[in-house]
């Protein structure tokens, strides 16, 4: 499948299907529009008039053209109200777009959006990002997939004269959203800290990043006695993965991306109860996901920016080897920890990780983790929590989360409920009360940062969807790619 841009108008573009949007509440046949009409013996106002449609956001209708014509159908989606308009709707219609087209089994069509208050640039990006994304299929455990081929050839898009390189971009983008989907999707059995670290060494070699793989000896050198202390029930060997992208030219700044990559998460000792969500812990690697699919697309940008990825791999299993609950843990920094529940595994993991990567001397790091259910409670499925106590940071990293169409909510460091977690026998418990317990996991991941400007955002419910969106199908989203691209670009 090839997107292009197009000069022909859509007057004159002939093809399978041509998509065009409407504001809602706005479904006016105006200019360009009415000649097509008349050109198509009102075939546009009859599709709208018999579909009730309104330009809803996310509604699209479909209709057959009759005649010679060349143009074969019509796609309508709705933008949603002018005024909610943002550049994220545009990718949401490309999206649309794009599954109307798939389930139509089209070969060709055109995309007629454009808008003058956004550059025809980013607009031919999140257009040609919706639909790729919408496209993408992860059919790697599926033995029969003949009814699942996706038959669009070529789309073209008409009235924005954009570069290719916009196309591209957008290609590379999704390239990295689609290989973090692909690994939250991976179930345990086929993704655990060693096919993740083989992975790594692919993702180097491909795009030339600089690879570091601490084994569990390295490890124990380093002190990283938290990220061991979880790693000790599995039959499988830890792995800290540590990636860097290098420009050419000396960077601009440096930056560091840490992701919770944990392979599976039964909760150990404090075992997950059925109902807890158990079966879909396959995902608890949805950080480091999210970090090693920004380093491919970041790999393909190149940004002069000096930028490391690290993940502290394993999983939290259960066996006579487990960590038990009350154990005490010397992490890297030699803060112990006692361990009142097993089953808050990926802070532990994050500890030694933030320890190793405050030591990098970067400008700003970020950690990404699928770290508590309560950041669900708190916030829903579609939005992550974002905790900083640096106000640079906390900008620079919403306002990529606004062009990538990502929704994040800052929430507060409240050094108070610290106190919940005070120990009578070590430095601190790993867990405190259920109150508040997304801001309490953060302030804990706060004890391990000295030194660099550090933001935690934990994305426990957008990393997966149970339903499809325009954009996203069941499963593994690629949250957080988008936005660490364009933080990795600003
Ligand atoms: N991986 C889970 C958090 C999670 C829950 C992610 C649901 C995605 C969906 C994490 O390791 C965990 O188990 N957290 C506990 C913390 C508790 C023991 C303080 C939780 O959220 O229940
Ligand atoms: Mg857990
Ligand atoms: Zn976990």
């Amino acid at each position: 499948m090839e997107i292009k841009i197009s000069n022909i108008s859509k007057l004159n573009w002939s093809g399978d299907a041509l998509a065009i949007g409407f504001f809602a509440d706005k479904v006016e046949l105006t200019g360009d529009l009415k000649l097509l009409d008349q050109k198509l013996d009102g075939t546009i106002s009859e599709l709208i008039a018999e579909t009730e449609f309104k330009g809803k956001s996310g509604t699209t209708s479909i209709e057959r053209i009759g005649g010679k014509n060349a143009l074969r159908k019509i796609i309508l989606v709705g933008l949603g109200k002018e005024e909610d308009l943002t550049l994220d709707s545009f990718r949401q219609a490309g999206g649309s777009i794009a599954r109307v087209a798939k389930q139509a089994k089209l070969k060709t069509l055109s995309i007629a959006l454009n808008h003058d208050g956004y550059d025809n640039e980013i607009l031919a990006q999140v257009i040609s990002e919706g639909v790729i994304l919408a496209l993408h299929q992860d059919n790697r455990f599926k033995s029969d997939t003949e009814n699942q081929k996706i038959t669009l050839e070529t789309i073209e898009l008409l009235d924005l004269p954009a570069s290719p390189q916009a196309i591209e971009k957008a290609e590379k983008i999704a390239s990295g959203v689609i290989l973090a989907r692909e690994l939250v999707n991976a179930p345990a059995n086929a993704l655990n800290p060693v096919t993740m670290a083989e992975m790594a060494e692919n993702l180097a070699s491909e795009y030339g990043l600089e690879l570091t793989i601490l084994e569990q000896e390295d490890c124990e050198k380093l002190g990283m006695g938290a990220f061991l202390g979880v790693a000790k029930a599995s039959d499988l060997p830890p792995k800290f993965i540590h990636l860097v992208y290098k420009p050419q030219n000396t960077p601009k700044r440096k930056l560091a991306i840490v992701g919770k990559g944990l392979t599976f998460d039964s909760g150990g000792l404090n075992l997950k109860v059925s109902g807890s969500g158990i079966e879909t812990m396959k995902m608890d690697m949805g950080g480091a996901a999210a970090t090693f699919g920004a380093a491919k697309a970041i790999a393909q940008l190149k940004p002069d920016v000096e930028i490391h990825f690290i993940s502290a791999v394993t999983e939290n299993m259960i066996s006579g080897k487990a960590m038990h609950p009350g154990d005490i843990l010397i992490a890297s920094n030699d803060k112990t920890i006692e361990v009142n529940n097993t089953d808050a595994e990926g802070r532990l993991t994050l500890a030694d990780a933030l320890v190793y990567t405050d030591k990098l001397g970067v400008d700003a790091m970020v950690d990404l983790a699928t770290l508590t259910g309560a950041c669900i409670v708190a916030l829903g499925n579609d939005i992550a929590g974002l905790w900083t106590s640096d106000d640079d940071l906390a900008t620079q990293l919403k306002a990529s989360a606004q062009t990538a169409g990502e929704k994040f909510w800052q929430m507060p460091l409240e050094t108070k409920y610290f106190e919940q977690m005070k120990s009578s026998i070590a430095d601190m418990k790993n867990t405190g009360s259920r109150a508040g317990g997304s801001i309490t996991a953060a302030l804990f991941l706060q004890q391990f940062v000295k030194d660099t400007p550090w933001a935690h955002l934990d994305i426990a419910g957008p990393v997966w969807a149970e339903k499809p969106t325009a954009i996203d199908n069941e499963g593994g989203t690629g949250f957080a790619v988008r936005t660490l691209v364009n933080w990795a670009l600003s």
